[in-house]
């Protein structure tokens, strides 16, 4: 499994995991200034087959036509709950827990609502974690945005992101700590204390 992070606008991340079996690649989260992303695909010689949206807000989304219009028969997943709030036709809606493989890359979706109704994260082959904005290196999304829910988010850590492997490497969707990305088990201790600051506000 190969994983490129891409800087993007002021501080948003955009990924593309890829395979170097049969050069098969995905993105996630085209936001702004998509051309990186697909530069670096033509770079590689990878063909794309899926984009993935972790939430449909623009600085994950805004670059989804200008890919689509490069590579018109890829595929984009997103959740359902995304489907009115993306302006172009998501072809897989995935479920918590859903499987789906990039050649030999094994892809997990889980459901991670709180920051959005319809955020998602993806772990790919048992090993990392995009995040998009559910989880940041030291800090969670916010919740104060339209379909933010501070209650949800904090069954989203407490249920779903505390319970796995210490050993995932977390990819955020925003370059907000003081690395770009960290194993989940050293932002386990910070989020704990944060978990339990929501609780108190609850
Ligand atoms: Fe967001």
């Amino acid at each position: 499994m190969e994983l490129k992070q891409i800087r993007i606008g002021s501080d948003n991340f955009s990924y593309i995991i890829y395979s170097k079996k049969n050069n098969l690649a995905a993105i996630v989260d085209p936001g702004f200034e998509p051309e990186k992303t697909i530069k670096f695909i033509i770079n590689n010689n990878l063909t794309l087959i899926y984009i993935i949206i972790t939430h449909h807000h623009s600085d994950h989304s805004y670059g989804l036509n200008s890919v689509k219009k490069y590579y018109p028969k890829v595929k984009v997943i997103a959740s359902k709950e995304d489907e009115e709030k993306i302006d172009v036709d998501i072809d897989i809606f995935v479920n918590d827990g859903d499987k789906l493989k990039i050649d030999e890359i094994n892809l997990e979706f889980i459901l991670t609502p709180g920051h959005t109704p319809g955020g998602i994260c993806i772990i790919v082959d048992d090993k990392v974690i995009l995040t998009g904005d559910t989880l940041f290196i030291g800090d969670c999304g916010r919740t104060d945005l339209p379909g933010g829910d501070l209650h949800i988010m904090y069954y989203t850590l407490k249920n779903k992101i505390m319970t796995l492997s210490d050993s995932l490497i977390v990819y955020p969707g925003h370059d907000y700590g003081d690395k770009p990305y960290d194993i989940l088990g050293n932002l386990k201790p910070n989020l704990m204390i944060l978990i339990d600051d929501i609780r108190k506000s609850l």
